[in-house]
């Protein structure tokens, strides 16, 4: 892969010459991916892929979804790694090279810090900001492990190896994202992960969201506030700020429901009235009720996810349940 260090931030308190750098990976051809957004929206049945929620207002919905009372993904696999940490850490073992994906602000992963005493610390994520004010702020803690950063779209490929060592692994996946993914997908992601055993002792710590009642399912993804729904609704903003469309936000309602079939929360945005919106030069038109499909979130069962470990070529799995059985914990080597 194409590989750009952008920068090797300062480290006043660690030890000398321990300077974390920060290696950009993303080879995005944005025009390419902007016709496959045009091409998205002009199918029979429009779409838009999640990814285009996370401009700067999707995220901060985003991180008042998981405050909200009916979302509880979030807390609840805090709850969990708070009520184990010793037992899930002596099940990982300590020393390991501790590789985040999706890393963000890396407190969840800094939780860990005390009990895994990691040798390196890998932040892996799609924004270079995250990344630099993560790493900078962890590089002002002395008690901090090395720390090294890449910058990546690791939902196409999982192309670590450059910024990784080839000591003992450890790759940390919490918040159930693994459910955004379709289940083949699920599945290549895991090899990809699995596929490190090869060369490095490796495990997995990933959150997943469990299949429950469809009413505790659906408000989640419906809250009473309708942070969700505008979470929802800007993605058609940020679109319009990308392709210069003119989709309006009236026009426009949240819709989120349960497939029971599929195992899967579906977010859709659902027409109220016959619209057309103009999209680079092509009218697409819209009939009232018309949806466009903007998320899935798979939830598995405990035995399902199991599975999907063991065959994408884990040996041994564990996992942590809270008592209501809404979220698991795995760990898979
Ligand atoms: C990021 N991901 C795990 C969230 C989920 O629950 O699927 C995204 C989300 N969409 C609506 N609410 C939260």
């Amino acid at each position: 892969m194409p590989l750009r260090t952008i920068t090797a931030l300062n480290r006043p308190s660690a030890p000398s010459g321990a300077r974390p750098t920060i290696t950009n990976a993303l080879t995005l051809d944005s025009k390419a991916e902007l016709d496959l957004l045009v091409q998205r929206l002009l199918a029979p049945a429009a779409s838009i892929p999640p990814k285009y929620f996370y401009d700067a207002l999707g995220s901060t919905l985003y991180n008042a979804i998981v405050l909200t009372e009916e979302y509880y993904p979030t807390r609840t696999e805090a709850a969990i790694h708070q009520r184990y940490r010793s037992e899930i850490a002596a099940a990982i073992g300590a020393g390991k090279q501790f590789v985040d994906l999706g890393s963000g602000d890396s407190v969840k992963a800094e939780k860990w810090f005390e009990a895994l005493k990691p040798s390196r610390y890998v932040a892996v994520d799609i924004s270079e900001s995250a990344v630099i004010d993560a790493l900078s702020r962890l590089a002002g803690n002395p008690d901090s492990p090395e720390l090294a950063g890449l910058i990546t779209d690791f939902s196409r490929v999982l192309d670590v190896q450059a910024v990784m060592n080839d000591s003992a692994t450890l790759f940390f996946y919490p918040g159930s994202s693994i459910g955004n993914f379709m289940p083949d997908e699920a599945s290549w992601f895991l090899k990809q992960v699995a596929a490190h055993r090869r060369t490095n002792q490796c495990g997995l710590l990933i959150g997943i969201d469990l299949k429950k009642d469809e009413a505790t399912l659906e408000a989640a993804y419906d809250d009473a506030l309708g942070v969700t729904a505008s979470f929802n609704r800007n993605v058609l903003m940020h679109v319009n700020r990308l392709l210069g469309s003119d989709f309006r936000l009236d026009d426009w309602r949240h819709y989120a429901c349960y497939d029971s079939a599929f195992g899967r929360i579906e977010m859709h945005l659902e027409s109220r009235r016959e619209t057309t919106v103009n999209l680079r030069g092509e009218e697409r038109k819209f009939r009232t009720g018309e949806r466009i499909h903007t998320e899935n979130s798979y939830k598995y069962s405990v035995p399902e996810f199991e599975e999907l470990l063991r065959s994408a070529g884990f040996a041994q799995t564990r996992s942590w349940v809270d008592e209501r059985e809404h979220f698991a914990v795995f760990y898979a080597n």
